[in-house]
């Protein structure tokens, strides 16, 4: 097998492995995907400040993200469907995170549930929060995941519409797979997958089958959504849902100052800076892009995590020295999953583990603390510059 070195490494493993149509799911974003391209993009834009002669014995990339110990800061993301990807994707997603010491994030549009994730690592995770129009059914969730011990609550905010995806409209997107002329044709050659799915804990969202009644449509994403999420949340509900979680609680989907800010006075133990990996709003300005500037609003009152474009620990390094306290990897770590289940993920935790730690290294630093805007030429227009 092919020496696996970077997360494209894994990409190219991943297009081959798992069906078109969740393939197509990840690897996408709305519309022209113009804001999807930035999210990379734009990281290559920040440069590096190259330093020599300093001691380098002793580095550590450990951390801390909303007060939990962390062996690199960098957490998996939620990310929906991710059991389709690869048999048990959520649970094997998991002991990968658990075993390297970083959070795992368990999205609501998961296919294993909850309980399947809990009882499989028997170790706290973040449980991630999309908003529905039933109630009962979101205070049920929200128990659900306290009596799995979650340690964190992420609510997503840029979610309450579906952004217009393309491929997935056209691909018929669901879990498990409508079986089609096309799609039939397509699993035949994927048959690796197949057989591993057979023999897979859940096929469809185990969040939400069997725990809601008269529901039309729950193995269509984009039917559940449209018939489902709550258009009306608003920073009154936000509140609402954190008072009765009672937890840790961070904020996905900020994009914007005077919500970093509204966030922040929230009480929120930490926002996400995220454009949904471009899947939302296309034409929305990249994550790093606008990082400097929701630092400069809220970062002495609340801790800043960032997701979106980050595909090497270069990348995450150039958020930290931004400021974020912590980052989160979506598609990085689905191409591992989807390569090579567990291991995969593992390996996309080291490929981006010892390029965090190489490019630290080269930068002077012995510890993700010290970075800062002083390791980064960043472009006017970002609203940073050097220290
Ligand atoms: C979320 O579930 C997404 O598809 O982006």
């Amino acid at each position: 097998m092919a020496v696996i070195t970077n997360i494209e490494d894994l990409k190219r493993i991943y297009e081959r492995r798992v069906p078109r149509m969740f393939y197509d799911y990840a690897e996408s974003g709305s519309w022209t995907e113009q804001t999807f391209r930035d999210n990379s993009s734009d990281f290559d834009l920040v440069r590096l400040r190259q330093r020599v002669a300093v001691d380098m014995s002793g580095r550590s990339t450990a951390s801390q993200m909303i007060g939990q110990d962390v062996a690199m800061p960098v957490a998996l993301a939620p990310v929906g469907l991710t059991g389709m990807q690869h048999a048990d994707g959520e649970i094997k997603a998991a002991q990968a995170a658990n075993d390297f010491g970083v959070p795992f994030t368990l999205s609501t549009m998961s296919i294993n549930s909850i309980e399947d994730v809990a009882e499989a690592t028997g170790r706290p995770f973040w449980f991630q929060l999309y908003t529905m129009k039933d109630t009962d059914y979101i205070s049920r969730l929200i128990e659900r995941a306290k009596a799995a011990k979650c340690s964190a609550l992420v609510i997503t905010l840029d979610l309450q519409i579906l952004g217009q995806r393309h491929k997935d409209l056209k691909n018929g997107l669901s879990a498990p797979p409508k079986l089609t002329p096309r799609t039939i044709a397509n699993l035949m050659t994927k048959w690796a997958w197949g057989i591993e799915m057979l023999g897979a804990k859940r096929r469809h969202f185990g969040n939400i089958v069997g725990h809601v009644h008269g529901i039309s449509d729950t193995s269509s994403l984009g039917a559940w959504t449209a018939e489902q999420f709550d258009p009306s949340l608003d920073w009154g509900k936000v509140e609402k849902l954190m008072e009765q979680w009672g937890g840790k609680v961070i904020l996905k989907g900020i994009l914007d100052a005077e919500d970093a800010k509204m966030a922040a006075k929230l009480g929120a133990d930490a926002i996400v800076v995220s454009n949904h990996g471009g899947r939302q709003l296309d034409g929305a300005l990249s994550s790093i892009r606008v990082l400097p500037e929701i630092m400069d609003a809220v970062g002495s009152d609340i801790e800043v995590h960032l997701d979106s474009g980050i595909r090497s620990g270069q990348d995450v390094l150039k958020a930290l020295a931004l400021g974020a306290k912590g980052t989160m990897i979506g598609r990085a770590f689905v191409y591992g999953l989807g390569a090579m289940g567990q291991a995969g993920v593992t390996k996309a935790l080291e490929v981006i583990h010892r390029e965090l730690d190489i490019t630290m290294a080269l930068c002077g630093e012995k510890n993700v603390a010290n970075l800062g805007r002083h390791n980064l030429l960043v472009p006017e227009d970002f609203g940073g510059r050097w220290a």
